[in-house]
């Protein structure tokens, strides 16, 4: 059974659809961490209350990013995590985990990539009035949101008014989309 690590800043709604898969045994791996850069986030609180292994930190108390990413690395190696499931963590990945982890950090992001990279993803879907939006897992690479596509699904948002309900879609489709695709990962890796 493979080790996973989720790193996530916010809500971890996506953290949850993964813990549910895999209490269900819809997926063969472990959380063994969850890492976040904010503390009191909901995500850390969900992992508590999940009774996982959890490594909060404040970015600023590091001299660097090299520095916290270092911290982290040392605790992804003391829970033999063998790959890295970013699911809104909201800073890029830098060098040293990187290096420690090529090819083996997903992302989830929720857009059509190529197009709308970056924060507020589904404002500027908005913005540029596409039908069709959706979501994206890709490999993580030095860029912001660049890494090579492992999967994508549509979503038709042209009759949706509001962007709440456009963000509701868009998650349901995610916490289907992302324990699917990790599942497929997790097979093959
Ligand atoms: C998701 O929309 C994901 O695509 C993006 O950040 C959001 C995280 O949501 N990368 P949550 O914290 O999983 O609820």
């Amino acid at each position: 059974m493979k080790n996973i690590a989720v790193f996530a800043s916010g809500t971890g709604s996506n953290f949850q659809a993964i813990h549910e898969a895999i209490e269900k045994k819809e997926i063969d791996a472990k959380i063994t961490l969850l890492v976040s850069d904010r503390p009191k986030s909901k995500a850390v609180e969900k992992a508590n209350s999940y009774g996982l292994n959890c490594f909060a930190f404040r970015p600023k108390a590091y001299k660097s990013k090299m520095h916290y990413e270092k911290a982290i690395l040392s605790e992804l190696k003391a829970q033999k995590v063998d790959l890295i499931v970013l699911a809104g963590y909201m800073r890029l990945i830098g060098e040293t985990i990187l290096k420690a982890y090529a090819k083996r950090i997903i992302n989830i992001h929720p857009s059509l990539l190529p197009r709308f990279k970056g924060i507020d993803a589904i404002g500027q879907a908005m913005n540029a009035q596409v039908r069709v939006a959706g979501v994206t897992v890709h490999y993580v690479d030095e860029g912001m949101d660049t890494g090579e596509i492992i999967s994508q699904q549509e979503l038709d948002i042209s009759s949706m008014r509001t962007r709440d309900e456009i963000e509701k879609e868009i998650h349901k489709v995610e916490h289907k989309l992302y324990p699917k695709t990790l599942k497929k990962i997790l097979e093959d890796l």
